[in-house]
């Protein structure tokens, strides 16, 4: 770990604190009093700093808005009963970032300027961090190129951020998924395992069609064969065949690797449960529904923690599943 360094901060004036409705909070509707800055200017990181949440002067050139070269994490911070702040895992959003940042030929960012960071933000925003079962308080670290240009090339300037706010649960109720035929989110050698923006841009037709059939997201498959699922764009899938519980593998790069599904990996391993990372083809899943074997399917994601899904359809073959009975994910979901 390397030493913590004390960044300069400017409180806000009037704290926000009293508008937000602490009782209705949804998703990334509310923003807390302050935020990390921290720019990054030929090779140097500089001017990192704790400021008021507030607008980001730019200009139209602004490279990010051409050519999309932006990288994000999502995480969450929660008190426990004696007021202790925790935030999920974050040197593995630390790294997830940085791989991003590889493959976007983007800058690594410091552990002083993430973690200590970070931990700062939270520190002076810490009355925003709700306590309600499935409430926390959201953090969204984001790295974006920041040079006014239009050469199609790394920049060499960038911008780093982390915003936060409380949010409650991202999917208010188990979800509704099909599995989709015409588009694709990734292929091998593309971006897929990177949490880039253009990843989700590109993800908006497929959902907004979705949205319209009465379904709340879309299972992606495979580029190549549109036989083998891959994740569902906000979260990453897990199915429980039998007694095994099955996850599509990481190994050809098209997939998100979810902190969430990390952990879950290790607690249900931890909890004496087989656990497969595999390929897992939409025949598979189809075959034990037919059989009665296929007993859980749910999504793993910081937003998301663990959502269950009731419906699942591919081409006209609608799978109904019993959510009441999904037991083992149900438990695993306390601790998210
Ligand atoms: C997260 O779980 O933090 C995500 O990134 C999903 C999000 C795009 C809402």
């Amino acid at each position: 770990m390397v030493e913590a360094v004390q960044i300069p901060v400017e409180r806000i004036k009037d704290s926000k604190l009293p508008q937000v409705d602490f009782k209705n909070l949804g998703f990334g509707k509310y923003f807390s009093d302050h935020m990390l800055e921290a720019d990054y200017v030929n090779g140097e990181w500089s001017s990192v700093k704790i400021r008021p949440y507030q607008q980001l002067g730019f200009l139209p050139a602004l490279s990010v808005l051409h050519y999309s070269q932006t990288i994000f994490e999502g995480q969450k911070a929660h008190k426990d009963e004696n007021g202790n702040i925790h935030i999920f895992r974050p040197h593995e959003n630390w790294k997830r970032m940085n791989r991003s940042a590889e493959r976007m030929a983007m800058p690594q960012v410091p552990e002083e300027i993430f973690i200590d960071g970070m931990k700062q933000l939270i520190e002076l925003d810490k009355n925003f961090i709700p306590s309600g079962y499935d409430e926390s308080l959201y953090i969204r670290p984001f790295l974006f190129a920041s040079e006014e240009t239009l050469g199609v090339k790394e920049a060499n300037s960038y911008k780093f951020l982390i915003i936060t706010g409380p949010v409650g649960s991202y999917f208010s109720a188990p979800a509704r998924i099909y599995v989709e035929e015409t588009f694709t989110r990734a292929a091998p050698g593309g971006t897929g395992a990177a949490k880039t923006g253009g990843n989700y841009a590109a993800s908006l037709l497929s959902s907004a069609e979705a949205k319209k059939q009465g379904y709340d997201q879309v299972l992606w498959m495979d580029a190549i064969e549109h036989k083998y699922v891959q994740e569902v764009g906000a979260m990453n899938i897990f199915f429980i065949i039998g007694d095994k519980i099955i996850t599509p593998d990481l190994t050809d790069g098209t997939i998100l690797g979810g902190i969430t599904r990390l952990s879950l990996i290790e607690m249900f391993k931890d909890a004496g449960h087989e656990v497969e990372e595999r390929k897992i083809s939409i025949d598979e899943i189809i075959d034990a529904y037919k059989n009665g074997q296929l007993k859980e399917v749910f999504g793993a994601g910081t937003a998301a923690t663990i959502s269950h899904v009731k419906e699942l359809k591919y081409k006209d073959f609608v799978m109904e599943l019993d959510v009441d009975s999904m037991t083992i994910s149900a438990d695993m979901k306390k601790n998210f």
